[in-house]
């Protein structure tokens, strides 16, 4: 394989439109974004999207361009976006359901840091326009998920369930060429990224957690950690595809009317399906990502992913505590 082209024309063509749809509408979203304050696309949009967060500009730009490009995909039946409250049908006799998160990490935009588009498609279980409830379904029945992530370069993610591929976008020709095949995620890491500001929030399982990692060699896990954090996740999962890392933003208690806060539809379950076919792990800390059955469209959860090491340490200290208060 040498680029998407291979990919796509190996699976379900109509799935194939879907993702080249999403990925030649993160082309041009990338050529948004390299022109930063030139194309005016900066700053706020003064709304506030669902989930009570301010819009910027771009974030309303990059939702628009998905859906014109979307709907216009005969097999798409119907999307939902972060930025959108409710559902948005397509073409009743589509065979997929789109989410997506048009520009994660938004606040990046203006400090021209790493932004994404993160997308997930499902398989539709109805037939005629789809409705809400239809989307809600568990990550494990994802067909396809993945992100474009617009950095130094563009790159993006892909599973379409056998294995997770990194192509990068060739600027000369508009192509996504393959730059590593089977991506493989290394089980053991000394990375690991968390929003640390929050940490009297966190639960005392995620507190023992990070203070293990920070005792480093003097400590029980006997070697030094060291942090990063990009402050949009896609930046983050990307780096565990690269080279490895744990990636948590876990319960805490500063809001209690947002004990979680990233998306099980938009970042959860598609990051999730990227990196376990990337030989990974994500959970909640107490449960399987892709086993959870979705309640609500914008549903919050914790997220614990990346190294499969790492990940099960903080399962077992959650199932220690747990026992321990008889949860
Ligand atoms: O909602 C998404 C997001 O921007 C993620 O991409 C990122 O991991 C997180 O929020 C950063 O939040 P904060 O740095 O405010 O804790």
């Amino acid at each position: 394989m040498k680029n998407l082209t291979d990919l796509l024309s190996n699976i379900d063509s109509d799935l194939a439109a879907v993702i080249s749809s999403i990925t030649d509408t993160g082309i041009a979203i990338n050529q948004l974004l390299q022109q930063g304050a030139l194309a005016g696309i900066l700053g706020a949009a003064g709304n506030e999207n669902v989930q009570g967060e301010e819009q910027k500009k771009l974030d309303v730009i990059a939702n628009d361009m998905l859906i014109d490009a979307l709907k216009n995909v005969p097999s798409c039946a119907g999307m939902a976006s972060e930025e959108m409250d409710t559902i948005l049908p397509a073409n009743a006799s589509g065979k997929y359901l789109v989410t997506f998160d048009p520009l994660d990490g938004s606040s990046n935009i203006d400090i021209n840091m790493a932004v994404g588009t993160i997308f997930s498609i499902l398989p539709r279980t109805a037939s005629g326009e789809p409705k809400e409830p239809e989307f809600l379904q568990k990550g494990s029945e994802q067909v396809a998920a993945g992100y474009i992530l617009y950095g130094p370069s563009t790159m993006l993610a892909l599973t379409t369930g056998s294995g997770t591929h990194l192509f990068t976008l060739n600027p000369k020709d508009s192509s996504y060429v393959v730059t590593t095949e089977n991506v493989q995620i290394s089980p053991s890491t000394k990375e690991f990224a968390i929003n640390m500001s929050n940490q009297r929030h966190w639960e005392a399982p995620m507190q023992d957690y990070i203070n293990e990692c920070l005792a480093g060699e003097t400590g029980v896990r006997g070697k030094n950690f060291n942090m990063r954090w990009v402050a949009a996740m896609v930046g983050d999962v990307h780096r565990i595809l690269c080279r490895g890392g744990l990636f948590t933003y876990p319960l805490d208690k500063k809001d209690p009317k947002k004990p979680a806060k990233l998306r099980l539809m938009y970042e959860g379950n598609p990051m999730s399906m990227l990196i376990e076919q990337a030989g990974g792990q994500s959970t909640t800390a107490r449960e399987r990502m892709l086993d959870i059955q979705p309640e609500a469209l914008h549903q919050r959860v914790p997220v614990v992913l990346g190294s499969s090491e790492e990940v099960a340490r903080i399962a077992q200290l959650h199932a220690e505590f747990d026992t321990s208060v008889g949860a």
